[in-house]
C-alpha cells in the first residue's frame, strides 16, 4: 500500500508545493483546504500531472469541519503515516504589543494553535499506532531565542505567540511518543514569498520552502522533539 500523508492549508502557497513534492515522490496525499472550490481546483491541477491526490475539506476555525476531516481519515485512510499541519494565518500582524487587539490575538490562536490542537488530538492515536510523523509548520518568529536576538524586528505579538504556543504543543506531543516509533517535530521554512506576507520580495520560493519541510518529513531520520530550519536544529 502507498504511503499516505495529510497536508492542511494546501490549496496554495507552501502547502500546495508540499503536496506536489510528496506526490512526485510517490505518496498518496490528502490535500486539505477550507474552500472546496479552491481545494478541488488544486487537486485537479495535481491529478492532471498523474499525482495521487484527494481533497479533504477542513476549516481550522470550525470544530465540526475538523471532526469531519479527522473522521474521514480515521475511517478511510487508516494507513496514514504523515500529518503536516501547514495551515496558518498571520493575524493582524500589528508589529506592536501595545497595539495588539485581543480579537486579533484570538483569531491567530484559533487557526495557528487551537485548530491545529484539535486536529492533532483527533489524528494522533492513528499516527502513534502507525509509528508515523507529525510536522507542525512553525516560523523563526515563534522562537523565544530569536525574539531576544538583537536582529529581531518583526514584533507581531499575535502571530508570533500563536506559533510559540504551537511549538509548545510540538514538545508536549513529542514527549508523549518519546518511547514510541512515532515522532513529532516543528520546521520553520524561513521567510518565503507567499500570500501570507502579501508576496513580499526577498523571500525564498514556495518550492524551496516546501522542500525543507518535505526533506525532514521523509529523510528516514528520527527528529522527535526537534525544531528545524533549513540548516538543521533551530533554537526554541
Ligand atoms: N511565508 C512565510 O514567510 C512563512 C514563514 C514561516 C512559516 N510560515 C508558515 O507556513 C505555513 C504556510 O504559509 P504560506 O506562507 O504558504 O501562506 P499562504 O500562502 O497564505 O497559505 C496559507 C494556507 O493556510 C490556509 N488557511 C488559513 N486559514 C485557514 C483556516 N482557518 N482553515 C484552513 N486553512 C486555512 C490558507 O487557505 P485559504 O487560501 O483558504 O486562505 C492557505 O491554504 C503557515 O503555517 C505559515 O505560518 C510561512
Amino acid at each position: 500500500m502507498k504511503k499516505t500523508a495529510f497536508v492542511t492549508g494546501a490549496n496554495k502557497g507552501i502547502g500546495f508545493e508540499i503536496v506536489k513534492q510528496l506526490g512526485e515522490a510517490g505518496w498518496k496525499v490528502l490535500l486539505g483546504a477550507r474552500n472546496t472550490q479552491l481545494g478541488e481546483a488544486a487537486v485537479a491541477q495535481l491529478t492532471s500531472k498523474g499525482l495521487d491526490v484527494e481533497f479533504v475539506a477542513i476549516d481550522m476555525t470550525d470544530l465540526k469541519s475538523i471532526e469531519q476531516a479527522a473522521d474521514t481519515i480515521n475511517k478511510n485512510h487508516r494507513e496514514l503515516t504523515l500529518l503536516i499541519n501547514n495551515a496558518g494565518m498571520p493575524g493582524a500582524f500589528s508589529r506592536s504589543f501595545t497595539d495588539t487587539k485581543e480579537e486579533d490575538l484570538r483569531n491567530a490562536f484559533e487557526v495557528n494553535f487551537f485548530g491545529t490542537f484539535r486536529l492533532n488530538q483527533r489524528l494522533f492515536p492513528l499516527i502513534k499506532a502507525n509509528e508515523g510523523t507529525v510536522v507542525n509548520v512553525s516560523t523563526d518568529m515563534a522562537s523565544l531565542d530569536h525574539m531576544q536576538n538583537a536582529a529581531f524586528t518583526l514584533n507581531a505579538f499575535d502571530y508570533n505567540s500563536s506559533k510559540t504556543a504551537n511549538n509548545a504543543m510540538t514538545l508536549s506531543m513529542a514527549y508523549e511518543v518519546r518511547d514510541n516509533g512515532a515522532q513529532v517535530f516543528a520546521v520553520t521554512p524561513g521567510f518565503t514569498t507567499t500570500d501570507l506576507n502579501g508576496n513580499a520580495a526577498g523571500g525564498k520560493s514556495k518550492e524551496a520552502a516546501a522542500a525543507i519541510i518535505v526533506g525532514y518529513a521523509t529523510d528516514g531520520k528520527r527528529h522527535n522533539g526537534e525544531f528545524l530550519d533549513e540548516k538543521g536544529v533551530f533554537a526554541w
